[in-house]
């Protein structure tokens, strides 16, 4: 249990009637790739949505590396290293790629009046690092985020996660509205998040891309785990009788 980065333990969700997360307990292992999933409304996103600070838990205790955190929002998940890409990109599209990367954490220099001036020149610098660094074939970090594909934005969003030594990245349906080749290009980097020392939490309705690039298969149906195994323990008939 003391090697678990993320143990979520009996978390429950309430939205007014609705009972969403029916005690919940999860433990997610450093360097481990896990593939959360669940027909539309099991209680994915919610559970992620927990993980990330965009929403409170009802009740329940999340502890990162054995110690009890409360994140009450996505900004208190960054600082924890906790990193998601959501479905519908977090990206900026009018910005440049080098500020969709240092989006809330750009490097400071100071001007004569004290005043904190962003570093440019160094974003740009790192910029063209992370991006190397994803193994992206990126023209140019000024390029504009909107110019980019859906695949190329979600490279952008992983050398994020890396520049900023996330422990963990959490992909809510990182793939849909994806054309295949993208969508295997997202497979591949989940795959290489384990050789990066990252926890990989993807989430997906697609089971086939969920056995391509998980190390553990996670099922959840109405707001409840209702299979936990590695994968080279299961199959996609076992999964799909259980959802
Ligand atoms: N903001 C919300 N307000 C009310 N109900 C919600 C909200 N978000 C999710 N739900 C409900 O919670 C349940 C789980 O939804 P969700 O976590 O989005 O599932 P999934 O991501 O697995 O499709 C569903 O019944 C959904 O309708
Ligand atoms: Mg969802």
């Amino acid at each position: 249990m003391s090697t678990s980065i993320i143990s979520v333990r009996n978390v429950h969700k309430w939205y007014s009637g609705v009972h969403a997360l029916k005690g919940v307990s999860l433990d997610f292992a450093p360097n481990e790739a896990v593939g959360l999933i669940g027909d539309n409304g099991a209680g994915k996103s919610t559970l992620i949505n927990i993980l990330s600070g965009a929403q409170p838990a009802s009740e329940g205790e999340i502890m990162l590396e054995g110690k009890p955190v409360k994140i009450n929002s996505p900004r208190d998940a960054m600082d924890l290293g906790i990193e998601t890409i959501y479905q519908y990109n977090s990206m900026v599209p009018t910005m440049s790629i080098s500020r969709n990367l240092f989006i809330g954490r750009e490097p400071l220099k100071y001007s004569m009046f004290g005043l904190g001036v962003m570093d440019r020149k160094k974003m740009a610098e790192e910029s063209v690092q992370a991006i190397a660094g994803a193994g992206l074939h990126l023209r140019s970090p000024d390029a504009l985020v909107g110019e980019l594909s859906g695949g190329q934005r979600q490279g952008v969003a992983i050398a994020r996660a890396m520049h900023f030594k996330s422990k963990v990245m959490i992909l809510d349906e990182p793939t849909n509205h994806l054309a295949v080749k993208e969508t295997q290009k997202v497979i591949g980097f989940v795959r290489s998040l384990k050789e990066l020392g990252i926890t990989g939490i993807f989430i997906s309705h697609n089971i086939h891309h969920v056995f391509e690039c998980c190390d553990r298969i996670v099922a959840m149906a109405r707001g409840e785990v209702v299979l936990d195994k590695r994968t080279e323990d299961t199959n996609m008939k076992e999964i799909l009788d259980v959802l």
